[in-house]
């Protein structure tokens, strides 16, 4: 199998996307480093893909020092959250805890595994941007300014890397159907001034030409793309996985 022999780090492994990769890049034959902050789901995800589990919070200082001290090869960093409220309501400590996990956490993730990867001349660092990494939408400050930082440390880190044999590069995907999806609805519905119904519809949907949610497994199947051979010359750049939303 092509990811044989290869430890992967996947943040926010617990479930939704991050969980989707997992399995595949298991499949694929990696070892599966399984971080979320609920121990409870890295644990069922580990168990079912023979990985090991790693219960920390992205968002406090000195996660990375709680790390499996081991090597990693490959990163997919997804671990994230949203929040959706207009400007002068959004509440600065959520803004400020989302950029500490979308953000900073890849950057001391990399910091942390980047001199091993170097030192063995191979590493793959996949991040889980968002169509919200290359387009903004309103109601969305925190997440939208996180995932276009993303955007430009994903950059960064490729062209670092590319010396030593590693790449870097971002997925960005339209609404996916995850639990972080089903909990903004009524989010979405308050900010927006319509029904819960009219949602996914009328906000999700209609920037998109594929009138459709992708599914994680679709998100986890470019991901193990990027990590394997075929991925080895794909590097400083975003794949949107949107339905055409950034077609116009
Ligand atoms: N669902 C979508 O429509 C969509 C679209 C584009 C991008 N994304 C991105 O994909 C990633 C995963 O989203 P999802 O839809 O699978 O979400 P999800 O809510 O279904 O799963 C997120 C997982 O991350 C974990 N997590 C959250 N905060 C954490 C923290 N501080 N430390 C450790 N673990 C934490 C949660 O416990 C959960 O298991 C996110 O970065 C999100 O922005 C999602």
């Amino acid at each position: 199998m092509e990811l044989t022999g290869r430890t992967a780090l996947v943040t926010g492994a617990g479930g939704g996307i991050g969980a989707a990769c997992a399995r595949r890049l298991a499949a694929g034959g990696a070892r599966v480093l399984v971080v979320d902050r609920r121990g409870d789901l890295a644990r069922k995800v580990a168990a079912e893909v023979g990985g090991l589990a790693v219960e920390a919070d992205l968002g406090e200082p000195g996660f990375a020092d709680g790390l499996p001290d081991e090597p990693v090869d490959i990163v997919v960093n997804n671990a994230g959250f949203q929040h959706v409220a207009p400007i002068e309501e959004f509440p600065p400590d959520v803004f400020a805890t989302m950029l500490r996990v979308m953000v900073e956490a890849p950057f001391l993730i990399a910091r942390r595994v980047l001199p091993g990867m170097y030192a063995r001349g191979w590493g793959r660092v996949v991040n889980i941007s968002s169509v919200h990494g290359l387009r903004a939408s309103p109601y969305k400050s925190a997440y939208t300014t996180a995932k276009h930082a993303l955007e430009g440390f994903s950059k960064t880190l490729a062209l670092e890397g590319a010396p030593h044999g590693v790449t870097s590069t971002c997925v960005c995907p339209a609404y996916v159907r995850t639990g972080l999806v089903e909990g903004q609805i009524a989010d979405q519905a308050r900010a927006h001034g319509i029904a819960a119904d009219e949602v996914v519809e009328d906000i999700m949907l209609r920037p998109a030409a594929i009138k459709r949610l992708i599914e994680p497994e679709e998100v986890a199947e470019l991901v193990a793309y990027l990590c394997g051979p075929a991925g080895s010359f794909i590097t400083g750049v975003s794949l949107p996985l949107d339905g055409g939303w950034t077609a116009r």
